[in-house]
């Protein structure tokens, strides 16, 4: 293999997503496994029975992960620069945008090793493989939707935490101006009430510090409870944003697989917009029933990839991209008239009835369109066997 070919195979392998092949795969699991042992790696270093046996073997693991993920960034960093048709930039700028995104991680898992060999102790800052654990964010995509949710919510998360910052400032001061007199050792000062606020409102109560005085409780008690709500924000805040990011995606997902329908070809972006928000994505695996002959029928279904076939007499008929089934149901009120079973993996766009109704008010053309077809279906379908 040529030299040019070797950096495409790796540059797919490496950074080509849900097209990395097996290849890729394997890398990927690799590299995950190494972070996970090096985690448990610098955990179990610090049990002195096991340090004392195995100090070796965990200074091997070390090594050879840190000479793995040197190898990785050099890989990585090499590929970055791989000529790609759709991205007209140099080889160098490619890679200091490989740098400036993902690569930046890269290279501070490494360098602590390096730092420490340089002063003679390659293990004198090995606590920093913890670092490892940004190396994750390549690997689960979780991680990344909640940098996401983080960067879009960040004015609202702020807004939470001056609240959380205010109400600590008035738990402190008053409890310090109820105790002082009570426990001047233990309320000292603002900040030493500050503490016992921190546990308070967290509603932890280590227990160090407790008001004596009944006013004291009872701004304790109303503190605890406010505690709970304030802590509360920020968690709801962060799983509404997290709720809407996936629904975001799911969105962006069905307007492609929408786009691909040929029905919807003549579409501008705000009507396939519209139907896409109508329609739920499914994935029906080969081999199974979408359908089957006899049940109710309460949706109509659009094959976004895949086959499917209708089991009809005399002879089954196979859709794939693009072909739609179930409509006929909805059409006649009546119950499915045959089987649709997966061939393949097939990705499916759901319409629910009630939809399809409100779709032939709004798209009337395309509700001729599915109507003829099945006016066209309807005239083809011979009476089945009732195994059918
Ligand atoms: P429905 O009766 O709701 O459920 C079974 C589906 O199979 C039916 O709607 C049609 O969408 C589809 N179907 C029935 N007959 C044919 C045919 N001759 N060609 C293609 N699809 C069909």
């Amino acid at each position: 293999m040529t030299s040019d070919g070797l950096q495409h195979r790796l540059a797919v392998a490496l950074e080509g997503g849900d097209h990395r092949g097996w290849l890729g795969r394997i890398i990927a699991y690799l590299l995950v496994t190494l972070i996970l042992v090096n985690i448990v790696d610098i955990a179990l270093d610090t049990v002195p029975d096991l340090y004392q046996h195995f100090h070796l073997e965990f200074a091997a693991v070390q090594v050879a992960s840190m000479a793995i993920f040197t190898l990785e960034f050099v890989a990585r960093l090499w590929v970055a620069g791989a000529p790609a048709p759709d991205r007209p930039e140099t080889p160098a700028r490619a890679r200091l945008r490989y740098l400036a995104s993902l690569g930046w991680v890269d290279l501070i898992c490494i360098l602590p090793f390096y730092a420490g060999l340089a002063t003679g102790e390659p293990f004198r800052f090995q606590v920093l493989r913890l670092l490892l654990l940004l190396k994750m964010t390549r690997f689960t995509p979780a991680l990344g939707t909640l940098g996401r949710v983080l960067s879009a919510e960040w004015r609202s998360l702020v807004g939470s935490l001056l609240i959380l910052l205010s109400l600590l400032m008035v738990s402190a001061t008053m409890i310090y101006y109820i105790e002082r007199e009570a426990q001047p050792q233990n309320f000292s000062s603002i900040p030493a009430a500050a503490w016992w606020a921190m546990a308070a409102l967290s509603t932890v109560g280590y227990g160090d510090l407790v008001p004596i005085t009944p006013a004291g409780r009872v701004v304790a008690s109303i503190v605890t409870i406010l505690g709970i709500g304030v802590y509360a924000l920020p968690v709801g805040i962060i799983a509404s944003g997290f709720a809407r990011e996936i629904q975001r995606r799911d969105f962006v997902v069905t307007w492609a697989m929408v786009a691909r329908v040929p029905l919807f070809k003549s579409l501008d972006a705000e009507q396939v917009g519209r139907i896409a928000n109508l329609l739920r994505s499914r994935v029906a695996s080969g081999g199974t029933a979408i359908v089957r002959r006899g049940e109710p029928g309460d949706c109509m279904y659009f094959i976004a990839s895949g086959s499917a076939e209708v089991q009809i007499q005399p002879e089954p008929v196979r859709l794939s991209d693009g072909d739609f089934f179930g409509e006929m149901a909805l059409i006649h009120d009546a119950p499915r008239g045959a089987t649709v079973v997966a061939l393949t993996r097939c990705q499916l766009l759901i319409l629910d009835a009630d939809d399809f109704r409100g779709l032939a008010q709004s798209e009337p053309r395309i509700a001729a369109a599915i109507r003829s077809i099945a006016e066209q279906r309807r005239q083809q379908t011979a009476p089945q066997s009732p195994a059918g």
